[in-house]
Order: structure tokens, then sequence, then C-alpha cells
């Protein structure tokens, strides 16, 4: 490896904490993945049927220092080769971001690279321009902006216009729950491991979508999502199918079932609002982003209604779609090209935000100034 030299202080190490798994990547300034490492944490967390916070940011802590020097082994690079560090600011989980930041921070500053900070669901809908050596960018060739995108993960399902990257405006959002959360909270009810999303997606192939008539939330109606009834339904028609039955195969049955209809009427949502964003932008490129899009009845049914609508749709194979940091380090790339990136001074204030795009830093310095004037102290 030539230390330091052009080609090679053009690359990006992305790192990836906000939520359950600890990713690294090395990606080049044009979105190239050269690795992409991610330990989930998800056997820690199943048995709790759930992320735990503490036990995730704690996990963190252990993992990301091999994972990112296992990143860097398997690019084939030293730290010399480094021209940025690109890191998840939010949102996500507070203790987990927290570390990431703290990890990012710490090599942008030893190495005198720039620090950029990275918006975790406008990582998620860029990651479609990602390429690597199994040739990732075929299935989104063509991609341009503006395009529609719909993000559905665990923590997040909103609609977006991407104009640049890292530059969107959300069009519509859920009001309750994620799509992730309801494909998680039904196959929780129904006794299935956690993450539920992707056993859902498998028993669906297999079950009747038409024996549980659930209902399509706001279908046809705006660009909002909610799925807190549809979870509601789904819990009463459990109960009532499975009421007597011991585990067997018509238990199997009902579950298999009830993971059809359920994601049937998840993705009857997702698609309808996504088309009616399209058709009501006049954009007719899609992109979808995050965990859900791993889901093959959505992929399914994306590839099979857009081309009668004329639109394009471009989604990222499965291991962009999940949580992973080459994402962070493309976007970080584009944002860095760009001219952003964070140095010296500026870099050590970075901050983290949990829920929106406010630094955490900045909120809890103004709570406590505000906090100091109504006790009347001097600042
Ligand atoms: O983007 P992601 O990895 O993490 C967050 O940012 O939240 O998304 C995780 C979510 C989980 O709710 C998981 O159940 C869901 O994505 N998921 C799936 C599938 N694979 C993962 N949902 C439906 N079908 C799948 N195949
Ligand atoms: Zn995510």
């Amino acid at each position: 490896m030539s230390a330091g030299s052009a080609d090679h202080a053009a690359l990006v190490l992305g790192i990836e904490t906000s939520c359950d798994e600890t990713a690294a990547a090395v990606v080049t300034r044009e979105g190239r993945v050269l690795s992409s490492v991610v330990s989930s944490q998800v056997p820690i967390h199943a048995r709790y049927g759930g992320v735990v916070p503490e036990l995730a940011s704690r996990n963190h802590l252990v993992q990301a220092p091999p994972v990112i020097a296992q990143a860097m082994a398997e690019a084939g690079i030293g730290l010399d080769a480094l021209g940025a560090v690109a890191v998840t600011a939010g949102p996500g989980l507070a203790g987990c971001l927290l570390i990431g930041m703290q990890v990012g921070k710490s090599m942008a500053y030893a190495r005198g690279v720039p620090l950029v900070p990275v918006d975790h669901i406008q990582a998620h809908v860029w990651a479609p321009f990602l390429s690597d050596a199994r040739d990732a960018g075929a299935a989104t060739r063509g991609l341009a902006y503006p395009y529609i995108a719909l993000a559905v993960s665990g923590g997040h399902t909103s609609l977006l216009k991407v104009d640049g990257p890292g530059v969107s405006t959300t069009l519509g959002a859920t009001m309750d729950d994620a799509a992730g959360e309801c494909f998680d909270k039904i196959a929780k009810l129904m006794g299935l491991p956690y993450p539920g999303g992707a056993h859902i997606d498998r028993l669906a192939k297999i079950g009747d979508a038409t024996r549980f008539d659930l209902p399509r939330p706001l279908a046809h109606k705006g660009l909002d999502f909610s799925f807190s009834g549809l979870k509601t339904a789904a819990r009463l028609a459990w109960a009532a199918a499975s009421a007597g039955l011991d585990e067997g195969p018509a238990l199997d049955a009902v579950r298999a079932d009830l993971a059809a209809s359920a994601q049937a009427a998840i993705v009857d949502v997702l698609v309808d609002k996504a088309f009616l964003a399209c058709r009501e932008t006049g954009i007719a490129r899609l992109v979808a982003a995050g965990g859900v899009a791993c889901n093959e009845g959505l992929r399914a049914r994306l590839a099979d209604k857009a081309p009668r609508r004329k639109i394009a749709v471009h989604v990222a194979p499965a291991r962009y779609c999940s949580d992973n940091a080459a994402m962070v380090g493309g976007l970080g790339a584009a944002l860095w090209q760009g001219g952003a990136g964070l140095t010296g001074r500026e870099l050590t204030r970075a901050g983290i935000y949990v829920t929106s795009r406010r630094a955490v830093y900045a909120a809890v310095g103004g709570a406590a100034k505000a906090g100091a004037r109504a006790r009347g102290e001097a600042r």
C-alpha cells in the first residue's frame, strides 16, 4: 500500500452504531464499497424481545474497535489511507450514537482528517448508489435526483422527496408505529423470534394471505401512515384463531396465514402510498430503503406493479438495506465531496441527535440555560 497516496487518501471510513448493529465500512469517494462489516447484537437482545438500549451501547463499546479493524483489514488499507471519517450522528438511541460519535471523532482528530456526521435515514435512502465487487450498483443504475424514497425501518417510516445527497423533504410519515415495528410486534405476538420481519417474510410465502381480512390503514388517504390499528386487528385475529390450539400443524398454519395476511396489508399500504407520492410529485423514480425494504413481498410487488405506472424502482441489495456502515461511508463520501466535513474545534463539538436534526448537546445546553434562568442564576 502506498501510504497517503492521492488515491488512498480518498477513502472514507463509515461507522454506524445507531441501534443494535455495530458496523464499519471502507468506501471510495465514488461510493464503491471496499469492505462492509456488520456485527449484529440480535442474539443479545432476542431474549428480551427487543433492543435494550443500555446493553446495546455497552456492546458497541466492545465491538467498535474490532469491527473497525476488520473493515480496514478487509479493505487492505491502513489508517493513513483514510481521507475522512463518516459517522451516524442520528437519529437513534442516544447511548449507542454517542459511542460511534466518540470513536469517529477520536479517529478523525487523531488522523487529522475531517469528520462527516451523517443522518441515518438519509444514509438509508442514499444506499442504492453504492456499488461493490458483487455488482451492487447494477440494480440501481440510472438513479438520479430528484427521487421519491420510501424509508421503512424498525424505527422509521416515511416518504421523502430526495433532491441531493442528504437533502430531502418529508412528504409523509407514520403517525404511530413504524412498518418494521409493526412486523416485529405481530411476529412477537405469534411467538416468533426477534426481530420478526424476516420471519414474517419467510412464513408469508407459505401462508394464505386471504384468510384474515386485515385493515389497510389510511390507504388512498394522503401520504401519512398509521400501523397501530393494523397491529391491534392482527392481535385480535391471532387471539381468536389460536384459541384452544396447542403447538402443532394447525397453529403453524394460523401463524403462516396471519403472517401472509399481515404482510399483504403492510405491503399494500406502503406500495399504495409510495406510488401516490410519485404521482403527486410527478417524479417517476422510486427508492425503497431501510430494513423493511429487504422484504421479498414488498420487492416483488414493487417490481410487478411499477412498470405499468411507468415508475422506475431502485432497491439496493438486502445487505445495504438493513443497517450497515457502507451507506454511512457512501453518503459521507458524497457530502465530503460537496465540501462537508468538520475539523479542529468544530470536530470536537460535533453532537448527536435522537429524533430530530437538533444536536443533543445543544438541546441539553439550551435546557440547562433555561433552567438556570428560571432559578435566577447568572450565566
Ligand atoms: O433499517 P433497519 O436494519 O434498522 C433500523 O434502522 O431500524 O431495520 C430493521 C427492521 C426491523 O423491524 C426488521 O424486522 C425489519 O427491518 N426487517 C424486515 C425484513 N428484514 C428486516 N421486515 C420485513 N421483512 C423483512 N425481510
Ligand atoms: Zn436503519
